[in-house]
């Protein structure tokens, strides 16, 4: 794959201090095999590889024949050295209490509960379903399953009914592990109750276990549930020998929103996907043994996976884990977790800095956060003003930020200030340049580069080891959707679905989603799956959905539905859709408002115009609209969402 066309260098030549860094990059670039096997060392190989990649018809495989198992790289590898005694995790509950875990405790815990999981007839191949809170038992059952050769999906907490049974039967799964609920802003959030009904959806499920985090009153059924702390008191084993896989074993499958009515399941493999994270990590964040690393997400979407599990204990770093709200029981919560535990390195989303943001200084100005050398974010373009907020106020002008670009996708960081390798002149809002490795371009329709200050979709043009093998029982679509837009390109483009322009030095811009999916408080939603569960209501004949830019969510959904004969547009019947969505798919994806109308607009070919639905929520031009069929659609639209704001007013 060398000798590829390097004009488009993104290190502009006349950034002379961040050499190393450019040269670092353009060896990656030009000799990526050699590269990545040097990277590959980091981890413990049972056996080693025969060949680093194999590209073929746009699938990757790297270090073909080299077997490991993660749960040995992020455990049994440390407590044979002086890190046995290390800590782990500084785990948080929401209500205050909290565990410190070292990675020799963890270890036995792993062991127990794979021993457990084993019992239960977990072994290579077989699936389990996660769906659980922040708690540790939750690294537990990943590296559990990993141990085992069990890929695992995970899905998470703030998901309902409809979201954990559709995935759990994607992926056949026979064992569901949960919690019987998580405290969520004081209140107890019930979890195991939607573990029962999701099941009753799912034949493959064989067994549920269930960890008692709020002890709440749960039914369990006879034969089939069993609790944690029973199952793993009981174990025949103390010892469960690693599993060795192939490299391009599944570690798990990830689903995430795209832009048709069904979720993707993005399929990870082992040893690529591992080698990245590791070096993204030490990239990005420039860890060092003794940093106290906290990544502010939930385990449940891909940060946690792979920069709250994997990444930092395979690097045998001390995380934090924290249960709750930030901003729980008062907006101090997050500074003064930052101080108490020393925390070093903190990264979480613009959304979460937005939100303790709104509170004022006085909240952070309360705790010493002299510990923090680096700060770090994720998940959504950050807002210029925000990320001099968290600059000034929270890092006090002493701690660069890595602003990190990536995707479910990709499985760990494309784009970031690389510290751990040359700190780069900063940006407020920018990514900065791609991590070594990182062939990033952007392409107008036709996947054609175009020149640097245009707006354009961000394209990739290699592979590189973090990255999905394929979705999950969907090959057909990772090829459409990623691989095949541009077929008149030059070359390899992986389509990302977000927009973005690269400025005259070089730098990076990511501008947010060009598709049809949403972030929502960081979250990924699809538009389409959500008017897919509106349409499921029987009140429903059509729904539309468009994002509304939101101060602190960054976008929320707005709903135009048309009601079917015979129902009236009732501020009751909103009310009653909006919880039809967040039984379904979960409270996260909460509508902001749903706009009864009798018709959606529409192309005349009869495509729904969302992108003029959206102006109008959002208060815009609307563009151009000569394709539309019915001009008394928009204007109706428009009064509907003008009544709606006035009435807020
Ligand atoms: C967006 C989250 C701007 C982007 C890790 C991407 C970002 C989507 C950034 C993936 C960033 C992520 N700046 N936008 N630093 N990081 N995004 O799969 O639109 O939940 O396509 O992965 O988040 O969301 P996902």
């Amino acid at each position: 794959m060398s000798g590829e066309d390097l004009s488009a260098l993104p290190v502009n030549e006349k950034y002379e201090p961040i050499k190393k860094l450019r040269e670092t990059w353009r060896s990656s670039i030009e000799d990526p095999e050699g590269f990545w096997a040097e990277e590959a060392k980091q981890l413990d190989w049972f056996s080693g590889w025969d060949q680093v990649l194999e590209w073929k018809d746009r699938h990757a495989r790297w270090f073909i024949g080299g077997t490991l198992n993660a749960s040995h790289n992020c455990l049994d590898r440390h407590v044979a050295t002086w890190r046995r005694n290390k800590v782990a995790y500084i785990w948080e509950g929401e209500p205050g209490d909290k565990r410190i875990i070292t990675y020799a405790e963890l270890y036995r815990e792993v062991n127990r509960f794979a021993s457990a999981l084993k019992e239960l007839g977990v072994g290579k191949g077989t699936f389990v379903a996660l769906y659980m809170p922040m708690i540790p038992e939750l690294p537990v059952a990943m590296l559990a399953c990993a141990r085992l050769g069990a890929p695992f999906t995970q899905v998470y907490s703030g998901f309902s009914v409809g979201a954990l049974a559709e995935r759990t039967r994607q992926t056949e799964a026979e064992v569901i592990v949960t919690a019987d609920g998580v405290f969520r802003r004081g209140r107890v959030i019930d979890l195991k109750g939607i573990v029962d009904k999701a099941a009753e959806e799912c034949p493959s499920v064989r067994k549920v276990v269930t960890v008692a985090r709020t002890k709440h009153d749960v039914d369990m059924t006879p034969g089939r549930d069993v609790w944690y702390h029973d199952a793993i008191e009981n174990t025949p084993e103390k010892y469960i020998a690693p599993e060795p896989v192939e490299s391009s074993h599944i570690l798990y499958v990830l689903y995430t929103s795209g832009t048709t009515a069904k979720p993707k399941g993005a399929q990870v493999c082992t040893g690529g996907y591992l080698t990245y994270i590791c070096s993204t990590l030490r990239w990005a964040f420039d860890v060092k043994e003794e940093d106290v690393w906290w990544c502010f997400a939930d385990i449940g979407w891909v940060t946690g996976h792979s920069y709250i599990v994997f990444a930092p204990l395979a690097l045998g770093l001390t995380s934090i884990m924290y249960e709750g709200a930030p901003d729980h029981p008062d907006p101090g919560r997050t500074w003064r977790m930052i101080e108490e535990n020393g925390v070093t390195k903190f990264y979480t989303s613009p959304t979460l800095l937005r939100l303790l943001m709104k509170y004022g200084d006085t909240w952070p100005e309360k705790s010493d956060l002299s510990s923090l050398n680096l700060l770090g974010t994720v998940g959504e373009p950050i807002n210029p003003e925000v990320w001099r907020w968290y600059y000034t106020v929270i890092g006090k002008e002493r701690c660069p930020i890595s602003d990190t670009w990536w995707q479910t996708e990709t499985g760990g960081f494309m784009i970031s200030p690389a510290p751990g390798i040359e700190l780069v002149p900063l940006k407020a809002g920018s990514a900065t340049f791609p991590l070594p490795g990182i062939d990033p371009v952007v392409v107008d329709e036709k996947g054609t580069l175009i020149p640097e200050g245009e707006k354009g979709y961000l394209a990739i043009r290699k592979p590189w080891p973090g990255m999905f093998m394929t979705l999950y029982k969907d090959d057909e679509r990772y090829l459409d959707y990623y691989w095949n837009r541009y077929p008149e390109a030059e070359g390899d483009r992986f389509y990302t679905g977000d927009y973005a322009v690269q400025d005259g030095d070089g730098y990076f811009w990511l501008l947010g989603r060009s598709d049809d999916v949403l972030k929502v408080a960081g979250h990924r939603i699809g538009t389409i799956e959500l008017e897919d569960v509106l349409v499921s209501h029987p009140s429903v004949a059509e729904a539309s959905v468009v994002g509304k830019a939101d101060p602190i969510k960054m976008e929320v959904p707005v709903c135009c539905v048309v009601l079917k004969m015979g129902y009236e547009p009732l501020p009751e019947l909103a009310e009653e859709l909006k919880l039809h969505v967040r039984n379904v798919i979960g409270p996260v994806v909460t509508p902001a408002a749903i706009h009864f109308v009798g018709n959606v607009p529409k192309t005349r070919s009869g495509k729904i115009m969302r992108r003029v639905i959206k102006a109008i929520v959002n208060g815009e031009e609307l563009g151009d609209t000569t394709t539309l069929e019915d001009q008394a659609a928009v204007e109706e639209v428009k009064r509907v969402v003008e009544a709606y704001n006035a009435s807020l007013e």
